[in-house]
């Protein structure tokens, strides 16, 4: 049996009960209730600060697809062609969690969050943004005692922030980046090809979100550098399918927004504020409309954008408050024909390290939900909320680890949940069942 890379922190106790009173000094209070915002969200702007103008200095494709080396100022990225550290077969567990203290070195140069995906079954696919800027994957899907993750491949464009990535169906992903030039750049794979970076426009101000509602819709979604939340969307159905062109939503946002679907012509888009408050714009809200809803101010006094998870109609939203800890709140489908309704925001605890918002996983059909932070000791935790006692686990559970990124959570092979990060060397971490 192979010995896995094991980090582990169980003994610093930075982290282990929630203090939902504790007077955490540098930070402000968290602010539960939604304050009147200076400006009206949903308010038509036309302030669009070039969003789809032609800008000078945009990279062409070609550059795009293949940038010299040169260009991009840094030695050509050897290190993340470095074997992975191989890890015990995940059979040798009964678990189909992330388990504490199991942590898989898949090396890598990553700056910023890893991105995982599944499209289903056993596949798993990894992206980052290496040191030189260039996207970099990796993959498995076959998870047998001698078999192994491939090697760092490269992908070519030229990022300013790591990647998001969606999957329609299996076989198929869309991948997006925020380029080097401002530009929105998208790349997709189907059935065992991947395209060429393609240049989507734009001028985004921060890491793209991607957000697939079924086999036929993929979607991703911007944050401007006019601050307001921008998108496209493909649809492979009806006749006209492809991509449609930039939509404006609105909005005064700051950071990058996330988008969840709890199934077919739903999305919701979650965000932080300019206000510093958590802000909501779902798509097809009730069974019957098709279209945006209004921005609806959500409250809160949040340190970095919000995460989500939807299903069966129900939603939950977890930011690292300004007080440092993380903080939750639920969207519940109370009937099919009024408007579900937002609980109130409940303090869980927790000390997260500075810049590193929470990560969220729905599990087992929405019976359980998984929520992981990166605490200020560079170790992850865990809680579980159980629908069928409508409870959260006691406390933080110690993942052990060392890392330095937000948590990046993925769920695959029917309800298996494992979690990356990066390392302080960039070098990516699995935390796996
Ligand atoms: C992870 O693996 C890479 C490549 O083998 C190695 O260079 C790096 O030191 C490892 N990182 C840690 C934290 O062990
Ligand atoms: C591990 O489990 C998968 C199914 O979860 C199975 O297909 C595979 O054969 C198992 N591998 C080993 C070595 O037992
Ligand atoms: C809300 O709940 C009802 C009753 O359980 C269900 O029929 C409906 O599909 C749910 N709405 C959404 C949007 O999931």
């Amino acid at each position: 049996m192979l010995i896995p890379l094991i980090f582990l922190s169980l003994g610093q106790g930075a982290l282990s009960l929630p203090q939902p009173n504790a007077q955490a000094a540098p930070f402000q209070k968290f602010q539960v209730e939604p304050r009147a915002s200076s400006v009206d969200w949903n308010a038509p702007r036309t302030d669009h600060g070039g969003f789809l103008a032609k800008r000078s200095g945009l990279h062409s494709e070609e550059f795009f697809n293949n940038p010299p080396r040169s260009i991009l100022d840094v030695e050509p990225s050897s290190s993340f062609q470095a074997a992975a550290l191989e890890e015990e077969s995940s059979n040798s567990s009964s678990s189909k969690r992330a388990t504490s203290g199991r942590w898989e070195n898949l090396s890598g140069t990553a700056i910023g969050h890893p991105c995982p995906v599944s499209w289903g079954g056993q596949r798993m696919d990894l992206y980052q943004m290496g040191k030189d800027k260039r996207c970099q994957h990796k993959s498995r899907d076959s998870w047998t005692a001698t078999s192994k993750w491939g090697a760092w491949e490269d992908m070519a464009g030229s990022f300013d922030a790591p990647p998001a990535a969606c999957s329609r169906k299996q076989d198929n992903t869309h991948l997006f980046g925020k380029g080097t030039d401002g530009q929105c750049w998208h790349r997709s794979y189907s059935s065992g090809t991947w395209g060429a970076w393609q240049s989507m426009g734009g001028a985004v101000a921060h890491y793209p979100a991607a957000c697939s509602w079924g086999k036929d819709h993929a979607a991703v979604y911007v944050s401007s550098t006019d601050g307001q939340c921008w998108h496209r969307r493909y649809d492979e159905t009806p006749k006209a399918a492809g991509w449609n062109s930039w939509e404006n939503i609105g909005g005064y946002l700051d950071g990058p927004p996330k988008a969840v679907t709890w199934g077919q012509d739903h999305t919701s888009i979650v965000c932080k504020g300019q206000d510093g408050q958590a802000w909501h714009k779902p798509y097809g809200i009730s069974s019957t409309s098709k279209a945006w809803g209004e921005w609806e101010n959500l409250g809160g006094s949040l340190d970095g954008p919000p995460a989500a998870c939807a299903w069966n109609g129900r939603m939950d939203i977890f930011a690292k408050g300004t007080d440092g800890a993380c903080w939750h709140k639920t969207l519940k489908n109370t009937t099919v024909t009024t408007l579900p309704k937002w609980g109130s925001w409940e303090n869980m605890g927790g000390k997260l390290k500075e810049g590193t918002p929470p990560d969220v996983v729905a599990v087992d059909g929405g019976k359980k939900m998984e929520v992981y932070i990166t605490g200020d000791d560079s170790a992850m935790f865990r809680k579980v909320w159980d629908s069928t006692t409508d409870k959260w686990t006691d406390s933080w559970e110690a993942m052990g680890g060392s890392v330095d990124s937000k948590p990046t959570a993925v769920t695959w092979d029917n309800g298996k949940v494992d979690v990356f990060g990066t390392g302080a060397d960039g070098s990516i971490k699995r935390c796996f069942t």
